[in-house]
């Protein structure tokens, strides 16, 4: 691994280099283990410890497929999927990997007694696999988590349609967060030049999804002087729909749960923002009735700030909590644009305002190759910037991925994997100068307001 690194992090390595180096037997991986599929049966979700679950392995390096690509990994991401697969919630990922495993026996790969887990990375190309021509060893790249076979018609339009798509590192194994990753090539994207490896690997899932989801003719296809509601705008999803919001001229009102947060907000350039815990709404008044009195409280809130208008579209992910509100304070014709369900996946809402006002549910995941492209030349191009507040070691994964699941980060949180140091990996510093605020923006922010987590 040492040779790989020193290969990276030298200024003149060429392809010939990198195709050369001699691959380990073994790597350095953030895993879950299949016979802990049960270890917190009976403990309520938060009470669920990532801490617990998630294991640094030496894992064995997987044989390399048709259309794939071994990569170095310097840094990857938490994301809430991670999250999720750590607390075996909804259901344990290992059926995930099952069933892939069976559709053929280069899937079968996948099916492993561990689960090598992370949807984001940024790092370098260390080999391909046959009929692979658009990358090559050396080639510094982001990657996409969207996984598909394209086997099928359906996914041809959009290869979110194909029935075998999956989510690399949550559905698929040997993910992110780890020293290596394999992808498929049709994964792989240029990484920001201007980016640091840590900076380079955060936007990717998130704000993937958040362009599909809201500026996407596949999601709200968002325009110009649209008002858009965002639930947890400053959280992982949030902090781009924020930014997608404001660049693309529409304005963002903004709901988040504290002062830092509503700071955040304000300084991305956001003025509508609510906090939702100040302002104390409660959507339910027990766990089976909902309060339409505070589903219009909140829209004379939104109000306030439109001068008299609704929202054309709402920025959906907390789901049960907060959808009855959200279907409630669209204005007629608009969209509720969902992609998750943080809070609860049983939504309840009251039909009349959905049919009698001819809104729109629209669901959205993740994105197609093609989009996650644009969402990612849009960071290269300095046109939205990523929202890293915090990096940790890949030892401290299971801390970082418990400080996501208790909702006490801001915007991304990055992870080191073979990366020694944050900084490293800047071959654009004319670009980086020009949009650095921007860039530290929610790391100065957490920095000054957020006490650090404690290290396990
Ligand atoms: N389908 C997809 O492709 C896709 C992609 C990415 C993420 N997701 C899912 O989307 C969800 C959010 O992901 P994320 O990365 O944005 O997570 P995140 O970084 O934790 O941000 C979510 C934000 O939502 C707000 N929130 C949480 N619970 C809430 C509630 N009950 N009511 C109102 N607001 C609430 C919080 O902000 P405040 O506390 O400030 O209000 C939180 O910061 C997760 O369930 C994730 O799995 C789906």
């Amino acid at each position: 691994m040492k040779e790989i690194l020193d290969a990276i992090l030298s200024a003149d390595s060429t392809s010939a280099d990198f195709a050369a180096l001699k691959l380990p037997e073994s790597y350095r991986a953030v895993t879950l283990h299949k016979d802990e599929e049960q270890m917190f049966a009976g403990l309520e979700s938060r009470d669920k410890d990532p801490r617990k679950s998630l294991h640094l392995d030496d894992v064995p390096l997987p044989e390399l497929g048709p259309g794939e690509a071994l990569v170095a990994v310097m840094a990857s991401a938490v994301n809430y999927n991670t999250v999720w697969s750590s607390i075996f919630e909804p259901v344990s990922t290992f059926g995930f990997l099952e069933r892939y495993g069976r559709l053929s026996p280069l899937t079968k790969r996948h099916d492993l007694p561990y689960h090598v887990v992370g949807s984001d990375l940024a790092g370098v190309v260390l080999r391909t696999g046959a009929g692979v021509n658009a990358w090559k060893p050396g080639d510094e790249v982001v990657a996409h988590c969207l996984s598909v076979e394209l086997e099928s018609p359906d996914g041809h339009n959009d290869t979110m349609m194909d029935p075998e798509q999956r989510i690399w590192g949550f559905e698929t194994n040997f993910g992110g967060l780890a020293q290596l990753a394999l992808v498929k090539t049709n994964q792989l994207l240029p990484k920001p030049k201007h980016l640091t490896w840590e900076e380079a690997a955060s936007p990717g899932l998130v704000n993937s999804t958040a362009y599909r989801q809201l500026v996407s003719r596949n999601g709200a296809g968002m325009k110009q002087g649209d008002n858009v509601l965002i639930w947890g705008a400053s959280g992982g999803l949030g902090s781009y729909a924020t930014q997608y919001a404001l660049a693309g001229g529409a304005t963002p009102i903004c709901v988040v749960s504290n002062d830092q947060k509503a700071e955040i907000c304000r300084a991305m350039g956001a003025e509508a923002i609510i906090d939702r815990s100040a302002e104390g709404y409660k959507f339910w008044k027990d766990e089976h009735t909902q309060d339409p009195r505070e589903w219009k409280r909140l829209g004379a809130r939104i109000r306030e700030f439109t001068g008299g208008e609704d929202v054309d579209i709402v920025f959906e992910h907390p789901g049960r909590e907060t959808f009855g509100a959200s279907v409630y304070v669209t204005r007629k014709g608009g969209t509720i644009v969902t992609c998750a369900s943080t809070s609860g996946y049983m939504h309840q809402y009251d039909n009349r305002y959905l049919w009698m006002s001819l809104k729109r549910i629209v669901g959205s995941h993740f994105a197609n190759y093609r989009e996650a492209f644009e969402a990612n030349r849009l960071i290269a191009k300095g046109k939205i910037h990523p929202t890293v507040s915090k990096v940790y070691s890949l030892e401290q994964t299971g801390q970082a991925a418990l400080d996501v699941h208790h909702n006490k980060h801001q915007g991304k949180v990055g992870v080191l994997c073979l990366a020694p140091q944050e900084g490293l990996g800047v071959r654009d510093h004319e670009l980086r100068e020009k949009h650095l605020p921007a860039i530290n923006l929610f790391r100065e922010l957490d920095e000054r307001t957020i006490k650090p987590s404690r290290d396990i």
